[in-house]
Order: C-alpha cells, then sequence, then structure tokens
C-alpha cells in the first residue's frame, strides 16, 4: 500500500484525457499533473529537445515524491519512455504500448490508422509495434497537429473544431482503415468529431484510456494502491503548467467536470521548473 501520488505530464492539457479516465478506474488514487502549456506543441520538436523538456517536468514532480509515472503524452512517450524507465526507481508508464496492444486485439482485418503528431509519426513507435505484434498488419499513419491546436486554442466542442476533423480524416476515404489509434492524448477530446469523420464502423482507439489498465497492472505488481479505506482527497489533487493558470483550469475544469480545480504556475528558470504561486492569470 503507498498513498503517494501517480504523477501525469504532458505539453497541455492532453494528458487530461488520461487522468479522466484515471479517475473513473482509479478513483482512490491521487494525481498530480504538470502540463507545458508554455511550450506546447511538442509535436514539431526534435526529440532530444522533447526529451530535456520531459526530464524537467518529471523532477518537478519526483520533488513532490511521486510513487509512479505516466507520460500521458505520445509524442513525449516516443522521445523519453526508454531513458526515464532505465533512470528513475518508480514504474514509468508510457501512452503508446497500451494503444498498441488494444489495436492489435480490437481490429478485425489488421488494416490500422494511426493520427498522431509528427514527432510520434516519425518515431514510427505505433508502426513498429503493430508490425511486431502482426507482420501482415497495414499501418496507415497520419500527422494530424490541427487537432491539438483546436483542442488548446479553440473550443474543442464547436462546429469549427467539427469542420478541422472532418476535412483532415477525409485522408481515410483512400485509405480504409478498421480500427483507428488516437494516438495524441489530445485527441479524445475531439473523439465524437473523429467517429462522426470515419463512421460507425471503424473503431476508435484511446491510448490514453488503455493506458490506466497496465497503471492498475502496476499499482498491483508493486503493491503501490492507495488505501482504499482511505481514498485520495481529490480537492488536493494538484495540476501546475507553464503555461497560463486560468485557460488551464477552464479547459481543463470543464473537461474534467472540476469547477474547483486548482491550476497552479510552474516558471522555466533554466533547465528547472520552478512554483510561483503569484501567477494567477
Ligand atoms: N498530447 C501530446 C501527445 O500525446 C502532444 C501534443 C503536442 O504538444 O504536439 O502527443
Amino acid at each position: 500500500m503507498d498513498n503517494r501520488a501517480i504523477g501525469y505530464i504532458d505539453s497541455g492539457i492532453g494528458g487530461l484525457t488520461v487522468v479522466k479516465q484515471a479517475l473513473l478506474q482509479i478513483p482512490d488514487e491521487q494525481v498530480y499533473y504538470v502540463g507545458d502549456t508554455a511550450r506546447m506543441p511538442y509535436g514539431p520538436r526534435p526529440q532530444d529537445e522533447v526529451l530535456g523538456f520531459t526530464w524537467q517536468m518529471v523532477n518537478y514532480l519526483l520533488k513532490k515524491d511521486i510513487k509512479m509515472l505516466v507520460v500521458a503524452c505520445n509524442t513525449a512517450t516516443a522521445a523519453a519512455l526508454p531513458d526515464l524507465q532505465a533512470k528513475l526507481d518508480i514504474p514509468v508508464v508510457g501512452v503508446i504500448q497500451p494503444g498498441v496492444d488494444a489495436a492489435l486485439r480490437k481490429s478485425t482485418d489488421g488494416e490500422i490508422g494511426v493520427i498522431a503528431t509528427a514527432g510520434t509519426v516519425k518515431s514510427l513507435a505505433y508502426y513498429n509495434g503493430l508490425l511486431q505484434g502482426n507482420r501482415a498488419a497495414n499501418v496507415v499513419q497520419l500527422a494530424a497537429p490541427e487537432f491539438v491546436d483546436v483542442a488548446e486554442n479553440h473550443d474543442y466542442t464547436s462546429e469549427f473544431a467539427r469542420q478541422v476533423v472532418k476535412e483532415k480524416l477525409t485522408y481515410f476515404k483512400n485509405h480504409q482503415v478498421d480500427t483507428l489509434i488516437l494516438g495524441c492524448t489530445h485527441f479524445p477530446l475531439m473523439e465524437g468529431f473523429i467517429q462522426e469523420a470515419m463512421g460507425p464502423k471503424v473503431t476508435l482507439v484511446n491510448s490514453g484510456a488503455e493506458t490506466i489498465s497496465t497503471v492498475v497492472e502496476f499499482l498491483d505488481k508493486y503493491d503501490l494502491r492507495h488505501a482504499a479505506a482511505n481514498p485520495a482527497d481529490h480537492t488536493n489533487d494538484e495540476y501546475f503548467t507553464t503555461g497560463s493558470v486560468k485557460r488551464f483550469a477552464t479547459i481543463g475544469g470543464r473537461w474534467l467536470d472540476d469547477k474547483e480545480m486548482t491550476v497552479k504556475h510552474l516558471d522555466i528558470v533554466g533547465d528547472t521548473l520552478v512554483l510561483n504561486e503569484s501567477v494567477t492569470d
């Protein structure tokens, strides 16, 4: 048993789609979250830069004594997971392998699409993982950075969002798939529009949601579950952003249905993230 928090990191609000699943599937567990909104998107950045930014977020959470780390960002998982797993002495869970495993399980014909950031697509992490599991799979990748922009900077429930999704996914009219992996944690915010654009026959895989099954496995394997008799008080969950505190709280609060969500600001000082509670905007 271990009552410390699980730490989550992402380039922005995308990882909250993973947190949402965590709150549903493992409600006893405390949440600490860092979103590097000031430097998002990570998708177009070189892998070594994403690796460096990822370590800065991780180092901040380590100081807060987390018991497990969830890299709730595909781009960061592709760039940093092996390094984090090799160097940290707490369990580290990424979002890509759980998505690969779920897609292989769910696909009927092995025709699998992946929508993700440019960084994730270029890393071939999904592509290689899928082919490793099924040599006969036909994997079609599409970078969709527009969806990250919609999620962070616009109303992701708007008609505008719907049109952006619809237009981008016309690509799959000529590249038929039976299963589509949402290979970026921002994308489940627009899952309804994505399903509508792909049609009801295509199965969507939400990598973030699948990831929580791996988290549960690790909680049990390493005896890290929070005491059930004394579950986490979610008013003590902590959310941090390097960007606008207000905007994070508005979008995050809406997504997690948490009107009281407290979000604190982190300054980027050299290679270190430093808490600055005087920033409230
Ligand atoms: N949410 C992120 C992911 O899962 C990255 C979005 C971005 O910063 O480009 O890949």
